[in-house]
Parts: structure tokens; sequence; C-alpha cells
């Protein structure tokens, strides 16, 4: 009886969803000016909300009966079968129809994280229940993918036989083979990066909030269903820590995930994870066991980037975190904050050997080629999430400006004045913004030799979908096959949303210049900028929502 509870409870205690739903305004919505004294800024509100709805459309699996998205059908709901498991559910990664499990943990993590961080832009924007259900349609999934202590699904669907297909959710390749790590054949880093993925959001189903200038985790304790995360964190990280296989990279047992989501080491993975379970469970030996594995992997003073595979620059500043919260794990504040002043100082000073294009936008080789938004949104919502822990005041407002400025770059500070995300405010933004996401759902063609141009337009608006990015050179081709500028991916929307969350909040509840009420642009802004958006305290206002429409009419 007890046990029936136990499974019963959770489905219970998600939040119930707004009726009607939300759904991305139509264009007569979008030209109502808003108010520079409304709290939350309805414009980060309707961001926040599109950029939650873009996971609605990439689920996986029997559509549950709130399904928002029209255009979506139930799919792949034979996931699994092959092993003899349900592996039906869960998100689709990005354009195409593989489910992948190490970039869905790392996505889980980061929109928990911001979510313990800055809850109460979810809250104020109306948008935590769908966060909630956002959450529970992967960490469910996760649970399945996770059906006993050291086996863990890491792979659903042949990435070769998906690309090999280009069409709807109606008629996806049968042919989905299920891919496992387990105790011979282990995964130390997507063991791990599941664990830190359910840790992270244990801490925030147990309203476990950092203090200091973060406002207040997203309002959706559920004790129980924290419960049952933080099971399953503890059972993959032991899985991690201790497989009869050996600690190794997942790719040398699952081959297939091949050159899609292969990983370049686990050292980050074991240390982020450790410090979750610690913040989650109160527990000083995993805090212990997270600085052994720093000390171990030699995460000291590196410049990489924050993303999928390499969790290092967060390591640092979940540390600094975790010691200004409680005093109670030891170790000391100072010696994090210079780690993460070294880090951050490199990136703002321009000598972390990444560059900047032209036109702004942090640039790492290789890891930008292929999509240089994450990598900058990632740099900007780390950089925020620390600033107000800055030793100096000086420090504090250099990486609030940097931070600012990728997140202006990406909204439309830019030399094609673009805005990086698929019409995030209501229809055809500006010319320069795209308009066709490599996505095979989105698209509504299915002849694979001419993706471009089967058909002309787009046949769904992928709401909210923050798209790969600008070339090295700050160029954007706004065409279906350049999949490193044009996809779309669960991983990409990540760090948006925190962002978005954070500059939702009043200014009493977030850092200065990260708030509603606080945001504008410098004033050196591009006079091209002005054409597109107009930023006088935020970011639209009516001359622009009245373009758009204009533009939306004529169409
Ligand atoms: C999906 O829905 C169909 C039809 O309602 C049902 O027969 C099937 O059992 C469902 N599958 C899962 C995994 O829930
Ligand atoms: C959130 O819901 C409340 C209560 O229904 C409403 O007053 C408020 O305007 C909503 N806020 C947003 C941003 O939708
Ligand atoms: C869902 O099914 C409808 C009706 O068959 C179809 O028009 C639509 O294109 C499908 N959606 C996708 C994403 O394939
Ligand atoms: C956070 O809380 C701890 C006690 O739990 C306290 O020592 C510390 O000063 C607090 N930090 C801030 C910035 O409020
Ligand atoms: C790994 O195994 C050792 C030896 O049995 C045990 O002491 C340790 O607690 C295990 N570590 C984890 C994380 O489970």
């Amino acid at each position: 009886m007890l046990f029936l509870l136990y499974l019963i409870l959770p489905v219970l205690a998600q939040l119930s969803l707004p009726n009607p739903p939300y759904l991305p305004p139509d264009s007569s919505k979008g030209a109502e000016p808003s108010s520079a004294t409304t709290i939350p800024n309805p414009q980060w509100s309707t961001l926040l909300g599109n950029l939650i709805y873009f996971y609605d459309a990439q689920r996986s699996g029997n559509l549950s009966t709130n399904n928002r998205v029209s255009w979506r059908n139930a799919s792949a709901v034979n996931d699994g079968k092959d092993v003899g498991f349900d592996l039906s559910g869960g998100y689709y990664d990005a354009g195409d129809f593989i489910k992948a499990t190490f970039p869905l943990s790392f996505t889980l993590m980061s929109v928990c994280w911001g979510a313990i961080d800055h809850g109460r832009g979810y809250d104020l924007a109306n948008q935590t229940a769908y966060l909630d259900s956002m959450l529970r349609w992967g960490l469910d999934w996760m649970i399945k993918a996770h059906p006993s202590p050291s086996t863990l699904y890491v792979l659903v669907g042949s990435t070769d036989v998906d690309n090999a297909y280009w069409g709807g959710d109606q008629n996806i390749p049968a042919n989905r083979p299920s891919y496992s790590i387990d105790d011979t054949k282990p995964g130390t880093d997507a063991a791990a990066s599941a664990s830190g993925a359910f840790a992270a959001c244990a801490a925030l189903y147990s309203n476990r909030g950092f203090n200091g200038s973060y406002s207040a985790p997203a309002s959706l304790h559920d004790d129980t269903y924290a419960q049952t995360l933080l099971t399953h964190a503890e059972q993959l990280y032991s899985f991690a820590v201790n497989a009869t296989g050996g600690q190794k990279t997942y790719q040398s047992s699952v081959p297939a995930i091949g050159e899609a989501y292969g990983s370049s080491g686990f050292g980050d993975d074991l240390t982020i994870a450790a410090l979750f379970l610690a913040w989650a469970s109160i527990s000083t030996s995993y805090y212990q066991q997270a600085e052994q594995y720093f000390q171990q992997y030699k995460l000291t003073k590196q410049n990489t980037v924050f993303n999928w595979d390499s969790k290092t620059p967060g390591v640092y500043v979940l540390f600094a975190q975790i010691i200004q919260a409680s005093s109670s794990f030891g170790g000391s504040l100072s010696t994090w904050q210079t780690e993460c002043e070294r880090y951050f100082d490199a990136i703002v000073n321009g000598n972390s050997g990444a560059s900047t294009t032209d036109d702004g936008l942090l640039f790492y080789d290789g890891d930008s080629d292929d999509a240089s938004l994450n990598p900058a949104l990632n740099a900007a919502m780390l950089l925020s999430r620390y600033a107000p822990m800055a030793s100096t005041s000086d420090k504090k407002n250099k990486y609030s400006e940097f931070a600012q400025s990728q997140l202006d770059y990406v909204l439309g500070k830019n030399s094609m004045s673009g805005r990086f995300l698929i019409f995030y405010f209501p229809f055809v933004s500006n010319p320069n913004s795209p308009s066709n996401p490599h996505s095979a759902m989105a698209s509504g063609g299915n002849d694979i030799n001419n993706i471009d141009t089967s058909p002309a337009e787009e046949a769904y608006v992928l709401y909210g979908a923050v798209i790969g990015g600008p070339d090295k050179r700050g160029r954007f081709f706004d065409i279906r096959s350049d999949w490193p500028e044009t996809e779309v991916a669960l991983d990409y929307n990540a760090p948006m949303l925190t962002l978005a969350a954070m500059h939702g909040q009043p200014c009493d509840a977030a850092i200065s210049g990260g708030c509603g009420g606080g945001h504008k642009l410098s004033k050196g802004g591009t006079i091209a900028l002005a054409v597109v958006l107009t930023v006088v305290g935020l970011i639209i206002l009516g001359l622009l929502a009245w373009f758009l429409r204009l533009r939306w009419n004529r169409k």
C-alpha cells in the first residue's frame, strides 16, 4: 500500500496547469506597449513562457491531455520495446528524433539550478506550473531510463537512421534501438551527469535555495518527488564511482553515441554531481568527495567553455554558492572567489583564449563553431549568477555588464540586428531573424534532398526556440540545411530560461542590472539597433510592436 502511494503521490502533486493555457501571444497582443513600471515586465514573461513552450514542442511519446502544441502528435510510443522496457516519453534532442541522455541531463541540471536561484521570475510570470510540467516530462523519462541502480539508457534511436530521415512525427523510422551503460560496460560521465541532474532537481523540489542575492526557488515544493529524485541521484553516483567495469567515457561502452554526443572526460561530471548531492542532501561527505575529485582531475585554473560536455566553470561557481550559503561544509569562500574571478576576469578582459566576433559575441573556437550562442549564453548565465558574490563592486559591474552584452546580442544588438530566437515575440520579428530552423518536425517537409526549399515556408512556428547562431564573423544564414546556425536543441534554450527568469524579477529580488526594472542597454548601442529594438529600461516598446504588427498584417 505504501509502495503504491509512493508511486502515485508524485503524479498527484504535479502543479495543475492554467486553464486556459498559456500560448505564445498573437500579434494584437504584442502590439500592447508595456509599461516601464509593470512587474513583471510582460516582455520578459512572454519570453519565459515561449522558451518553456519550445520544450512542449520537443516532447516524445504519448502527449499528455494538456498538450499545448496543436501540430504535434504522439510519436515513438514503442521506444524501449527492443529491450523490454517502456522508454517512451522524454524529449527529442534537437531538430531530429534521437533521445540522448547526456545532453538532456545537462539541460535539466541547468534549468533546475536556475529555478533554484531565480524562482520568483517563474512565479511572477505564472510559468511555474509549466516549468514543473517541463521538468517532470524529462525527469520522469530519466527515471524510466534508470530501471536498476547500475543501468542507464543513454540513447534511444540510431543516429544513422535518424540522419537518413527528414519528416514529421508520424513516419519516424521504427528502427529505434535502445542503448545502455551498466556495471560491466559503464559510462562514468553519463552516469555522473544524470546524477547531477537528479540531485540539482532534488534540491529544487526540496525548496533548498541559496541565500545571498538570489530570489527563491520556484514554488513547486514537493518533498516526495524530491526524495525520489535524490534516490536516483545517489544510485547513479555510486554506479559512476564504483562500477566493476571501472571508470571510462560512455562512448567506449556505447560507440553508437559516436560523433553526436561523445564526452571528453568525467572529472567535471563527478565533481558537479557530488556538489549537487552535497547541497540536496546536506552532506559534508559528498562535499569532501567533490573537493577530492577537484584535486584528482586538476580542475583548477581552466578556461574552458561551459556546456553539456564541459562543466568545470559551473563547478567553480557552485562551490562558491554552497559555501556562501552554508559554512557547515567547511571550505573557504575566498578560495572559490579567487578561482571564479580568475576565470571570469579572463573572459571579460579578453584573455581566456576565447575570442569575440566583431560584433561582440563571445566565441570559443571549436565549441562555438557548432552553435555559437550556446557558449555565450552559458557564460552570461554563470557571470550573472556569480556577480553578486564578486569581491569588489568593480568586478561585479564588469561581470554584469558582460553578461548583459551577450544577452543583448541574442535579443538584437548585433551586426545583423537580428533576434536569434525563433519568433520569441509575436511573429516575424525582423527580416534578419530566423524563420527556418533546422527542425524536421517544424519544417513540415519530407524531402531529405531538398530540405531548404521543400516546403518554401516553414510549416509550423517553433515559438521560443533559441537557434545555433551566427558564424565567427557574425554572419547568419537563415537556411535549414545550415544546422550549425539554425538547429534548435534542448540545451540551447536552457541558459536563456534562467536569464529570462532573472530579468523578470523586481530589482529587490535580483542582482543589480539583472531585474525587470533596472534593465537597459548601454547608450553606445548601434543606430541600426534603434530601428529594431528600442530599449529604454525595457526591451520592446510600442514602436516595435507596431512595426511587427504591420509586417504581420502584410503577410
Ligand atoms: C499511449 O497511448 C495509447 C493510446 O491511448 C495506449 O494504448 C498506450 O498504452 C499508451 N502508451 C504508453 C506508454 O502510455
Ligand atoms: C499571473 O496571474 C495573476 C492571477 O491570475 C494575474 O493577476 C497576473 O496578471 C498574471 N501575470 C502574468 C504575467 O501573466
Ligand atoms: C501531426 O499530424 C497531423 C495530422 O496527420 C499532421 O498534419 C501534422 O503535420 C503532424 N505533425 C508533425 C510534426 O508531423
Ligand atoms: C547565508 O547563510 C549563512 C548561514 O546559513 C550565513 O552565515 C551567511 O552569512 C549568509 N549569507 C548571506 C549573503 O546572507
Ligand atoms: C564505493 O565502494 C566503496 C567500497 O565498497 C564504498 O566504501 C564507497 O562508499 C562506495 N562509493 C559510493 C559513492 O557508493
